[in-house]
């Protein structure tokens, strides 16, 4: 269906809110728009991946934007490439005719997680459970100063996503089923990242994503991939997985991501979108709208969703990004998607490889009057208008003193804090944690107690995340040799043991995924964790089991065999913070802040479903006085 020319500035604008933008902003911009070509004001529409851009295009065409996807570094990947990667390309962009500056935008969805050597936090899930706003205001300030180090003042991030069925692979980037939960949380980071004023030297854009109800599709409702034509879709090609295709096509991938929610009118708007609400009551300036469809209607080119209620009714008059891709999914037809999509509201497109063909998509349409001037205009001004509240026009670079604060000692103990503040005690039988200080040795089980990439999940380094040392950081294994003295940690990465132990922890772990990749059928544990937990129960009088995972798995047949239960979800860098918490140097504090299923036949989340634990649940421990402070993590 396409829409007619829709005059966005006829939509009726009801914010009651004052305007983010001052009338001297609003002037400056006016009068840059009014001196801007057609073909300026598409380029300022147009946000292609680093690594599609030609040299010079960013100035030949006024390119408003430039991303790295998901593993979009620069080599040699660190810190001072990534800013000398963004530099260039902002100074190019200042080439330009009118010399508008460009702003970068990345995936710092749990710190600047492309960046080797960044401080990686916990993912959403485990920072939900830390029901903390002022430690997520703490984060976004402190992922700010690492991204705006690299010259970067767009950030990816909060997904404000709300997963009803966590066999999505995307259940680790939602703070909560708890929309006043994911509220609270998401306005915080928000506040984080843009610090003091957006026009501060540091303030980093956070985009709002994705619009809206991206958690509640339905298992099998997606179309994203297509066997017949996996060898050609250059996105999926990004994805480095440890299976094939095919293999993880049959365990359920791309099954649930970017298909389509049949909730009511009534849901959507008191669930899933009050978290755009509170966002856009927190100053957010962009939102990014989401792959998956509503009843049906792809939300790429949503009129009603977009423009009345996101811009109309919830007044937002930052702009709208497109997702990757996200314009060329709404038909066959590449110029009726473009109409489709820019009259329906979209103000900025991610087309990370054809930018070309965008651009000359969008001038035919501009200049055969199917999209009209006016929603041109409007699309432009909003994109201008953020650019000034940032700053961008007075120095678009930031400070490069700056680049010392990336991976920070500071920013670590803030992460390991709130990877302590993360953990959920589930299970703990006769009180077998925490650990004692002193007394015989305790038994680690498992490859993923080592392994800094496992502890990370995906969005790290690469898209799909990866197991191995992918970045600086602690491991588990690592965090409790410093708390209890390598002397009394015995580590067995396959539970092989030739004597018996009072304690044995096991750490397993999921394989690192992203978005549909991580879709899975089946969420119980694999058999060789079930034979790795047979031999440590057979050597150990107490088990602990530690789950790294992005989402709760199906555990409930087990868990009678364990003694104790720590949902760690996807830490990130600082290990040492679950030592900290499993050796007594910091309380349990952290409450689930979703259900945890009782069995497969209890998903999705569901009036009826029955949990083995619920959102909320924790149990606490107090600081044991033995122990004192834990000793520094060794960073590997
Ligand atoms: C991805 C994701 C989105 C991300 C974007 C850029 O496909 O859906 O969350 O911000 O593309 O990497």
């Amino acid at each position: 269906m396409t829409q007619s020319p829709t005059d966005q500035s006829s939509t009726d604008q009801s914010a009651l809110s004052p305007s983010p933008f001052s009338a001297a902003d609003q002037r400056f911009v006016a009068e840059l728009l009014g001196r801007m070509t057609l073909a300026e004001k598409i380029g300022q529409m147009t946000q292609p991946e680093k690594n599609s851009v030609k040299p010079g295009d960013v100035a030949r065409l006024g390119l408003g934007s430039v991303l790295s996807g998901g593993g979009g570094n620069p080599e040699p990947n660190t810190a001072q490439s990534w800013r000398s990667m963004v530099a260039a390309l902002i100074d190019e962009a200042h080439t330009s005719r009118l010399q508008i500056p460009l702003i970068y935008g990345v995936d710092a969805v749990h710190g600047h997680n492309n960046v080797v050597g960044a401080t990686i936090f916990p993912h959403n899930i485990g920072l939900g459970a830390t029901h903390d706003p002022d430690l997520l205001r703490r984060i976004g300030r402190a992922t700010a100063l690492e991204v705006a180090a690299t010259d970067v003042r767009w950030a990816f991030a909060p997904a404000v996503s709300l997963p009803q069925d966590i066999r999505w692979g995307r259940s680790y980037e939602g703070y909560s089923q708890d929309h006043e939960l994911v509220s609270s949380l998401a306005s915080a980071l928000i506040e984080g990242l843009r610090g003091d004023a957006w026009n501060s030297a540091t303030s980093v854009l956070p985009s709002v994503k994705h619009f809206v109800a991206d958690g509640a599709t339905d298992w099998g409702s997606s179309r994203r991939v297509d066997r017949r034509t996996l060898a050609s879709d250059r996105t999926l090609s990004i994805a480095q997985m440890g299976q094939s295709f095919v293999d993880l096509l049959d365990l359920g991938a791309w099954q649930l991501d970017q298909g389509d929610a049949s909730v009511t009118e009534a849901t959507l708007r008191e669930t899933h979108l009050s978290p755009y609400r509170a966002a856009i009551q927190a100053g957010a300036l962009n939102v990014m709208v989401s792959y998956s469809s509503w009843l049906g209607q792809k939300l790429h080119g949503h009129h009603h969703l977009i423009s009345e209620v996101l811009k109309g009714e919830l007044g937002f008059e930052g702009f709208v990004v497109s997702d990757w891709e996200g314009v060329d999914q709404l038909g066959a037809d590449y110029d009726e998607c473009v109409v489709q999509s820019i009259n329906a509201g979209m103000d900025m497109v991610m087309v990370p490889f054809d930018y070309q063909r965008f651009i000359a998509s969008l001038t035919r349409a501009a200049q055969s009057g199917r999209v009209a001037q006016t929603r041109i205009d409007d699309a432009v001004r909003r994109i201008l208008s953020v650019k000034r509240a940032l700053g961008l026009f007075g120095n678009p670079h930031t400070d490069p003193a700056l680049l010392a604060q990336v991976g920070s000692d500071q920013h670590r103990a803030l992460a390991r804090e709130a990877v302590s503040k993360s953990l959920v005690l589930l299970k703990n039988d006769g009180d077998v944690l925490p650990l004692s200080p002193t007394g015989p040795a305790l038994l680690v089980a498992g490859i993923d107690a080592d392994d800094l990439g496992a502890q990370c999940g995906g969005w790290t380094v690469s898209w799909m995340g990866g197991r191995g040392p992918v970045t600086p950081g602690t491991t588990i294994l690592a965090g409790l040799r410093a708390s209890l003295g390598s002397d009394r940690v015995v580590h067995s990465p396959d539970g092989h043991t030739e004597s018996r132990f009072p304690v044995g922890l096991v750490v397993l772990a999921e394989e690192p995924y992203a978005e549909g990749m991580g879709d899975r059928s089946d969420l119980g544990l694999t058999p060789e964790q079930m034979a790795l937990l047979e031999r440590v129960r057979a050597n150990c009088e107490r088990l602990v089991v530690l789950l790294l995972c992005g989402r709760p798995l199906i555990v409930s047949e087990q868990l009678p065999q364990w003694d104790a239960l720590v949902a760690a979800w996807l830490p990130g860098s600082e290990g040492q913070g679950v030592a900290d918490v499993l050796c007594g140097a910091q309380p349990f504090s952290g409450r689930l802040s979703f259900d945890w299923p009782a069995s497969h036949a209890d998903l999705p989340r569901r009036p009826g479903s029955r949990t083995l634990f619920a959102l909320g649940d924790g149990l606490v421990t107090s600081v044991s006085l033995t122990v004192g402070s834990a000793l520094d993590g060794a960073d590997e």
